[in-house]
């Protein structure tokens, strides 16, 4: 394996035409020690992960064969989607619930300490993997790109649910087709309870409604248009349409009670900014990793791709024959800003493309309905009266709060920080690409910032300062849940920040943090239970295909 990487190539060629651009530097060449990842070189961990154990007694068995489908969206022909269809091999049928008509799901449901296998079958013509968002599990069952399975072969999961309950998800993770693949229709929810969420008494069953928020671009024949919306860099991909679980023009129809509703923001680079419609506040009470402590109420609420929040809402108060719409306000700051660049933001992708020699890239147009745009995400219709008392707990759940003063490394957080990167590779020519700190994704390198230590409490800041070209971007970090302590923004972006923070909600357990352009997020972080390599990266699925992603290797 040789350690000059053609990453490093590209980045020198690259150096002097990003000074000219005045583009922030990489650090030098010299104090890039490279190390190889130990776990990552040993090619049996690849042969054997994936392999069935007969030993390994599961308290539910699933097969998901990752397939292409047709599924009816819109009246007319049917659209080409892929999917996960299940098959119960052994255990409760009611912990894989099929979502009948639609391409998304299955939705598994987990209890802690259940022990789960999972067949993946890949029926599609393309390589795969499944990535458990936000699950704690050993490094060859995270579906780390290393892992991607070819057409035709089997991967076999087996995992304890070591966490809490919350609403976690899982979706495909081959390096350069996630965007695509998850666009197509492969996510899904993995719901997992705990005693403590029984004891808070939410509404459960019907009541309890999972809704997945993704944006897609339709053609004239009903078909995804996938447009990796590129100008000099990616963008990311953003929909003009909004779908709820699948389903177009989304309509929950309720009863005049209390629902749990737990939201996830499936979209490949689109961010939220969700509030009801007729400004009742959200009473939010979960995030990423599971219950808050309380609930905490706000006007709107942020979300990023990749994060979940879970909504106390409550009609008890709603006459019958009501409506109410859940809709994603209007903010700022959160596609490509190109202060100092030529030809500014809107409607100067096609001289970037043209000046970078970027040809064949996809379609340069600016989105239909950029990020950022208002619209609406569904519609609430308060259909029936059902008089159930029930009150939103005070208490929800408790966790162990990090202390800043514990972590071993207070006086020196670890740091991690978005850049723009040259690269060469990308397909046609030469091109920007974001990474973190002048680096991009390789399947088996590991700088020796990027290595921790088991059980040991860290700070980490995570930062977004490209000034030159800003952009937000929701980072992820697998194998841990950690815990946000502060943010703080560049004063000269405060207004994007302005129009977005007030709906963070930073005081529960997260594995995905937005950070808007100009941003810094502090955070304590304790990856516990495995060692290995896992990766952490942009959440904007197209950023993380193009390289926004780094090995990040946990040693005992
Ligand atoms: Cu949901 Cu590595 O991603
Ligand atoms: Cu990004």
């Amino acid at each position: 394996m040789s350690r000059v990487s053609r990453n490093q190539t590209s980045r020198s060629i690259g150096l002097s035409l990003l000074s000219k651009m005045g583009i922030v530097a990489f650090p030098s060449l010299a104090a890039a020690l490279l190390i190889l990842a130990k776990a990552g070189c040993k090619t049996e961990n690849i042969e054997l992960a994936g392999l069935l154990h007969a030993d390994f007694q599961p308290t539910l068995d699933v097969r998901l064969r990752a397939t292409p489908t047709e599924t009816q969206i819109h009246p007319g022909e049917p659209t080409h989607a892929m999917t996960y269809e299940p098959e119960l091999i052994s255990g409760d049928a009611s912990q894989v619930a099929k979502l009948t008509g639609s391409y998304l799901g299955p939705i598994i449901r987990a209890h802690t300490g259940d022990r789960i296998r999972v067949r993946l079958e890949n029926a599609l013509s393309e390589p795969t993997i499944i990535h458990w968002h936000g699950l704690r599990v050993p490094e060859n069952m995270d579906g780390h790109p290393r892992f991607a399975i070819a057409p035709g072969k089997e991967f076999v999961y087996e995992f304890e649910v070591l966490d809490r309950a919350g609403t976690y998800w899982f979706h495909p993770h081959a390096h350069g087709t996630t965007g695509p693949q998850v666009y197509a229709g492969l996510a899904g929810l993995f719901l997992v309870s705990d005693a403590e969420e029984d004891a808070a008494s939410l509404p459960a069953g019907e009541f309890d409604i999972p809704l997945v928020v993704q944006d897609r671009i339709f053609d004239a024949s009903n078909q995804f248009v996938y447009l990796p919306h590129s100008g000099m860099m990616t963008d990311g991909v953003l929909g003009d349409e909004i779908l709820v679980n699948g389903r177009p023009d989304f309509e929950l129809s309720v009863a005049t009670r209390a629902y749990r509703l737990r939201l996830l923001n499936g979209s490949n680079s689109r961010t939220y900014k969700l509030s009801w419609s007729d400004a009742a506040p959200l009473h939010v009470i979960a995030t990423d990793g599971g219950l808050l402590e309380a609930p905490i109420a706000r006007q709107y609420v942020t979300l990023a791709p990749g994060e979940r929040l879970e909504l106390w809402a409550d009609f008890s108060t709603y006459p019958v024959g009501s409506e109410v719409m859940l809709r994603s306000l209007s903010f700022e700051g959160a596609d490509v800003g190109m202060d100092g660049m030529a030809g500014g933001m809107a409607g100067g992708h096609e001289q970037h493309a043209g000046m970078m020699g970027m040809s064949g890239m996809g379609d340069m147009s600016v989105a239909a309905l950029p990020n950022g745009a208002e619209f609406d995400v569904m519609r609430v219709r308060v259909d029936r009266a059902e008089v159930v008392p029930q009150t939103l707990p005070n208490q929800l759940s408790t966790f162990a709060r990090y202390r800043f003063e514990d972590a071993s490394n207070a006086t020196s957080p670890r740091t991690f920080a978005v850049s723009l990167n040259m690269n060469m590779s990308m397909g046609s020519g030469m091109g920007m690409q974001w990474g973190f700190d002048g680096r991009t994704f390789n399947m088996r390198e590991v700088h020796a910032d990027e290595v921790v230590k088991l059980n040991e409490l860290e700070v980490w800041e995570l930062v977004n300062e490209t000034s030159t070209m800003a952009m937000n971007h929701p980072l992820h970090i697998h194998g841990a849940q950690f815990q946000i302590i502060e943010r703080e923004v560049m004063p000269e972006f405060s207004a994007g920040w302005e129009s977005v923070r007030q709906g963070y909600v930073d005081a529960g357990w997260k594995d995905t943090v937005l950070l808007m352009p100009g941003e810094r997020v502090k955070l304590l972080v304790r990856f516990t239970d495995f060692t290995g390599t896992y990766v952490y990266h942009c959440h904007n699925l197209e950023h993380a295909d193009a390289g926004m992603m780094r090995n990040l290797q946990v040693l005992p």
